[in-house]
């Protein structure tokens, strides 16, 4: 029997469940193979006692409907940077990415497909290089890998917050009331973006597009007229203004690199009010409920793809590469060309002309 191991790793995204259950019905199809997940990405491979799940199509039985993932994930540490705690009791982090290897070899693990985001995917390049043969499936919620259409997760994003808008605007209305949503992706606005127009915002304010408080001011007055109308702002935690910088925060939990951020919809009911703006605001920080509960059809059918292709990519051998959709197919990259570019807004594309054509401010 060979044996495929399946890690989930990063943040948790819907339709994670989905690209494991149909990673384990394609292997079901060989009559040779077999699939073990690692507990909590390596982590699970890393720890004495090794914490594996065998998955077979029992355990993975109606999945694809559940968030979160059944095999848990971690965005801390990693194998080439193991939280390690100094005799001083201070941190610092160890390579463990040999001694992983070894144990895979130990455990009869013929291959393995890495399911997260560009952080997970380096550490995939990384182990790659070392000789490892393993193939990546792209996760995130930001969609903000450059080598896919879309990442599994995104749109069902979208949905949640979109749907969030919804309920916001009746608030807003009751109120009259400029209400302030502050979505997650990170450094791109693809969140805020696609929700803004979904949900008929008024305003849309994302890291690529640097804002003119003033110019968000007088949009806002224009739709707020004297007190009698009302107004939906949807902000992504990585906007700034003009000249201003990202806010974010050193997070002081073990073996977290990212920065934290958050904050932004505060920042800007607060620089409002600075420059006069009188209107009633309140905010609302969507948070982890956009990464939560049940994906979308879209999602599950993409994460799908996505499984089947990985599994598919173990049987011929096309290590070093990571699924991705370029629409109409399934295809795969190598490792290096997915992680290189980011996939960011480009200010000029048609969805920022279309969301400027229904009249959505940019504070540009
Ligand atoms: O990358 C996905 C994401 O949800 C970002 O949009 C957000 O900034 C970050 O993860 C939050 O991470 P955590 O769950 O570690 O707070």
């Amino acid at each position: 029997m060979k044996r495929v191991l399946v890690a989930t790793g990063g943040g948790d995204c819907p339709g994670l469940n989905a690209v494991i259950r149909a990673v384990v019905k394609r292997a079901a199809q060989e009559r040779d193979w077999e699939v073990i997940g690692s507990i909590q990405s390596y982590d699970g491979i890393l720890r004495e006692p090794t914490e594996i799940m065998v998955l077979d199509e029992k355990a993975v039985a109606g999945i694809h409907v559940d968030g979160g993932t059944i095999i848990g994930t971690t965005n801390k540490g990693g194998p080439f940077a193991w939280p390690f705690k100094n005799q001083d009791g201070t941190w610092g982090a160890v390579d463990r990415s040999d001694e992983m290897i070894r144990k895979l070899q130990y455990l009869g693990v013929d291959a393995v497909i890495s399911i997260g985001g560009d952080g997970s995917q380096k550490i995939s390049q990384q182990l790659f290089e070392k000789g490892l043969k393993i193939i990546g499936v792209p996760k995130t919620i930001d969609n903000d890998l450059s080598a896919t259409d879309f990442t599994f997760g995104f749109q069902t994003a979208v949905q949640i917050a979109t749907e969030s808008v919804d309920k916001l605007v009746t608030t807003a209305a009751s109120h009259n009331r400029v209400l302030v949503l502050e979505v997650m992706g990170r450094n791109a606005g693809w969140i805020a973006l696609n929700t803004a127009i979904a949900g008929g915002a008024e305003v849309c304010l994302i890291p690529e597009i640097p804002y003119d408080i003033e110019k968000v001011a007088e949009k806002l007055y224009s739709r707020y007229s004297k007190g009698k109308g009302h107004a939906i702002v949807v902000i992504a935690e990585g906007a700034a203004p003009k000249g201003g910088t990202l806010l974010a925060e050193k997070s002081d939990e073990v073996g977290y690199e990212n920065v934290r951020l958050g904050g932004v919809a505060r920042k800007l009911v607060n620089d409002l009010k600075a420059i006069g703006f009188e209107a009633d605001m309140r905010e609302t920080v969507l948070g982890h409920l956009q990464r939560g509960g049940v994906p979308i059809a879209y999602d599950r059918i993409l994460a799908t793809q996505f499984g089947v292709k990985a599994f598919e990519m173990v049987l011929e051998g096309k290590y070093g590469e990571m699924v991705a959709y370029r629409h109409p197919n399934i295809i795969s990259v190598p490792f290096h060309e997915a992680i290189d570019s980011p996939n960011f807004v480009d200010p000029n594309c048609d969805l920022v002309k279309t969301a400027k054509g229904v009249g959505i401010g940019f504070g540009d």
